[in-house]
């Protein structure tokens, strides 16, 4: 399959703005699953490799033993890039079946959930259950609510990492200010610590009518404290 164009990439983004809920998002994502990695690397999308080399950093523990549980996993590009810093045991959860097969299809997940994230709750079983968990991608406007990232921490370890990644551009200004005071609301109730913030200014090619050039973005990592 040849490569997609820019100005193409751009007008199938574009498209997935008409529909505004969450489950519109996902039967958009179901459309471009197949097209999804080439297409994502046509806009120099980075997150998964910025957020993979976050966690490397600070991840003193058994790699190969670790179960990470990749949210909105997508079809699997966290995974392939965490693999690469030595990670070996991963849990995928999506809303978009089409993506959760390109990510059965990777061969990198040892379990996945189809789950839309923000109206089913996270089974109760995976509390304390993870040692890295990570969501690229999915923290924005119209996709994975700020609401999800306390059920994220709760199914950490404690002494767990939690990677988070969003967009800093103008569509997602109220979103980002609204996860940040959550993160921060968190850490003060002692449920987790702040161990890296980077903004990056490079995140990825922009797509919108009223942007030029890259739109920046912001990886989080934080430590659970407690269970
Ligand atoms: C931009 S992709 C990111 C995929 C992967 N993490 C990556 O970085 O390549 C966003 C993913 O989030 C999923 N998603 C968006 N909103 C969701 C929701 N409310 N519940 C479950 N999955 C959702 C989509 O299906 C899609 O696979």
């Amino acid at each position: 399959m040849s490569t997609n164009t820019f100005e193409n990439v751009k007008k199938v983004i574009l498209s997935a703005h008409k529909g505004s809920t969450a489950k519109d998002k996902v039967t958009f994502y179901n459309s471009w699953a197949e097209n999804y990695d080439q297409d994502v690397a046509v806009l120099d999308y980075r997150a998964p490799s910025l957020a993979a080399n976050t966690i490397s950093s600070h991840f003193s523990g058994e790699r190969e033993a670790a179960v990470v549980l990749d949210v909105a996993c997508g079809t699997g590009l966290v995974a392939k890039q965490m693999k690469k810093h030595g990670f070996g045991h991963f849990v995928g959860i999506d809303g978009s079946e089409a993506m959760l097969e390109m990510a059965r299809e990777s061969g990198l997940y040892q379990d996945m959930k189809h789950s839309l994230l923000g109206e089913e709750p996270l089974p109760v079983h995976w509390a304390a259950s993870f040692d890295v968990i990570v969501i690229v991608g999915a923290l924005s406007v119209g996709q994975v609510p700020v609401c999800m990232v306390r059920q994220l921490c709760k199914s950490a370890k404690p002494g767990g990492y939690i990677c988070m990644t969003t967009r800093s551009n103008q569509d997602n200004v109220e979103y980002k200010a609204a996860l940040e005071s959550e993160l921060r609301q968190m850490e003060e109730e002692g449920l987790w610590t702040r161990v890296e913030v980077t903004e990056v200014k490079d995140w990825e090619r922009a797509v919108s009518e009223q942007e030029d050039g890259y739109i920046s973005g912001a990886v989080y990592l934080y430590k659970k404290l407690r269970a």
